[in-house]
């Protein structure tokens, strides 16, 4: 959540950071804004709420304001409303300090009262501004801005990735990092900080990755670390090989639909390198055979759509392993004292490596002393840092809010690291190993065939859109589907929707069901499609208008009692959802388009959730 950049070069830092703020704006888009230094000048800071169109005509999209250093920031609210006010860059009482910040102070309130008791006279409602405010309060103490800011680090409890500008230091500016994403960049000549590097890669493709604790002093001809000791770090370079392309719309209207389009390809890459003579191997594990027999339990924990992937993993790594496997929202996995130990290996999911609540819940399972395999897509993320084992899902830069592509390559890796555990502990026969391979290299066609097919549901889009609430129901893998799918829809079209096991709607929610309420019914999963199909005919009964999703071995069938079939191509059931999701983002940015939503940037939501 928010998004931070930092130029320091010889050229003019106004343009280089709105056009890198424009990258990172799906992780917060409430607010923007930069601080640049100059010689003239002196500090200058330009903000405005609301997206980061308005600050660029504020600043004329940079030419209004001269400088080669500056820090940028686009805000996800969480203290305060998201006003110019509130927006950051926060400046000190005498404008001596510029701060830019990713995370929260917790004890930013006990500060504030005690800089206000020194007279201090706060602008802003934020947390941030207190970090601004301590800093020139110990730079005024200490004459030396270093030490201000290991001071200040000292002090302040919480998460934080900081950009700090002192007007007194013309060739430098200063980061540092807890709990919070923030890379380094190395270019020719300039030097960047970015919260992901998707806002740098137009300049350089060297970068480091900061740790927590450590404080960056970023010059034009290099960048210096310490650790929280204040001892000089040597940072291990990283080079970033994707295309620049891949962050971008390429012809396309919203990112969203570009990124679904690109699941075929995500999917393809994410199998490829790890399918040989027709095995699953993963050359990137440590955890040994033996260790992965001594495996007593799963636990998969995640977040939001990452969730839901954890929730096809339960019912599909179940079926290949006959071993109890759990799937926890993370955010209830840390307050719920956990029963996880040396003998449970805990599967962490995330897109971004840096959910909040998916970090907490993994530190706490690696404290418990559980092995930690997580499945991440951005390389170098905390999460993948502090992982016993790492798969990446190699989905490229995924930018819309709403996760498609990052969604579908966690769920292939998920299944081929149960169909690899399942051959290891023997529940997977050699038959059923080989028609599971034959249907993972099929995948990304059987895909591409899907996303040949929306013009109906299209169709379906531009005849429901004006729906006020719509239910999603399934059994078994359509269940964890339905919740995907429902999410999607609700957090880009913003109707209300809601995903029931359809075994559970006679249990209360049927009482819903009116003349006219739209059910969207998934029967992919073959061996409750009579079930289902009872499910369909009750809440045909009371007046529902029904939206079916099948396999084309059944689709004929559910013709005789839905109007709306929309149909997947047969595949192995673990592979059902993989395909069923398709036509239901596709449905979803439909629906979200008929209603004039802004698709790539949803309200009130942001791309990387680094808040708890
Ligand atoms: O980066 P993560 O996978 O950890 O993010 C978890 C959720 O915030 C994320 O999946 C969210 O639910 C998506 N925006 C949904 O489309």
């Amino acid at each position: 959540m928010c998004g931070i950049v930092g130029y320091i070069g010889h050229e003019q830092a106004a343009p280089i950071l709105l056009d890198g703020l424009e990258r990172l704006e799906y992780r917060g888009y409430d607010s923007a804004g930069i601080a640049v230094l100059s010689p003239e000048q002196g500090l200058q800071v330009k903000k405005a709420k609301g997206r980061l169109k308005v600050l660029k005509a504020l600043v004329d999209d940079g030419k209004a304001v001269e400088g080669t250093l500056g820090i940028g920031h686009t805000r996800w609210a969480t203290h305060g409303q998201p006003n110019d006010v509130n927006s950051h860059p926060h400046l000190s009482q005498d404008r001596s300090v510029a701060v830019v910040h990713n995370g929260i102070i917790e004890n930013y309130v006990e500060i504030k009262e005690f800089l206000m008791g020194e007279g201090v006279q706060f602008r802003s409602e934020t947390d941030t501004e207190v970090v601004a405010q301590l800093l020139e309060y110990h730079y005024k103490q200490t004459g030396d801005i270093m030490q201000a800011v290991y001071r200040v680090l000292h002090r302040i409890e919480g998460a934080y990735a900081l950009g700090i500008l002192c007007a007194d230091l013309p060739d430098a500016f200063i980061a540092a990092r807890k709990d919070a994403p923030l890379l380094l960049g190395y270019g020719e000549g300039c030097s960047f900080i970015a919260s992901d590097v998707t806002a740098i890669i137009r300049h350089t493709r060297e970068v480091s990755y900061m740790e927590d604790g450590e404080v960056a002093v970023v010059r034009a001809d290099g960048i210096r670390v310490y650790n929280a000791l204040g001892q000089s770090v040597e940072k291990e370079h990283s080079f970033i090989d994707w295309d620049v392309s891949a962050a971008e719309k390429g012809g396309y209207a919203h990112f969203m639909f570009k990124e679904i389009m690109e699941q075929p390809d995500a999917v393809r890459k994410t199998i490829s390198p790890r399918l040989r003579d027709r095995r699953v191997v993963f050359d990137e594990l440590k955890i040994t055979p033996e260790e992965i027999r001594r495996m007593q339990r799963i636990v998969i924990v995640a977040c939001g759509s990452s969730y839901h992937v954890g929730m096809v993993g339960k019912y599909n790594l179940e079926r290949l392993l006959r071993r109890p496997v759990e799937a926890m929202l993370a955010s209830e996995f840390r307050y719920c004292d956990p029963l996880v130990d040396e003998n449970t290996l805990v599967i962490v999911i995330s897109q971004s490596g840096e959910t909040l609540d998916t970090m907490a819940a993994l530190r706490q399972a690696k404290a418990l002393g559980a092995r930690i395999l997580s499945i991440v897509n951005v390389v170098g993320s905390s999460i993948a840092r502090e992982s016993d084992e790492v798969l990446y899902t190699w989905a490229g830069p995924e930018i819309a809010v709403a996760t498609t592509k990052a969604y579908s390559t966690q769920l292939v890796l998920l299944n081929m690291l149960g169909l690899y555990m399942g051959d290891i502990l023997g529940s997977v026969q050699p038959a059923e190993y080989a028609r599971i391979v034959e249907e993972l290299q099929a995948l990304p066609a059987k895909m591409e065939e899907v996303l040949e097919n929306t013009e109906r549901i299209k169709y379906l889009a531009s005849r429901y859109f004006n729906h006020s609430s719509i239910f999603f129901i399934g059994r078994n893998l359509d269940y964890a589907l339905g919740l995907e799918g429902s999410l999607k829809l609700k957090e880009i079209s913003y109707i209300h929707c809601e995903a029931y096991a359809a075994g559970e709607l006679k249990h209360g929610t049927i009482s819903l069901i009116e003349d006219g309420t739209l059910v969207v019914a998934l029967c992919t999963y073959a061996p409750l499609f009579d079930k289902s199909l009872s499910n369909i005919v009750e809440v045909k009964a009371r007046g529902a208008d029904l939206v079916a999703l099948t396999d084309d071995s059944h689709k004929d069938e559910l013709r005789k009692t839905v109007e709306n079939v929309l149909s997947i191509p047969d595949t192995h059931t673990i592979f059902k959802p993989s395909l069923g999701v398709i036509p239901l983002q596709i449905f979803s940015y439909y629906m979200a388009l008929q209603r004039g939503c802004d698709i790539d940037k949803p309200r009130n939501l942001a791309k990387s959730v680094t808040v708890e």
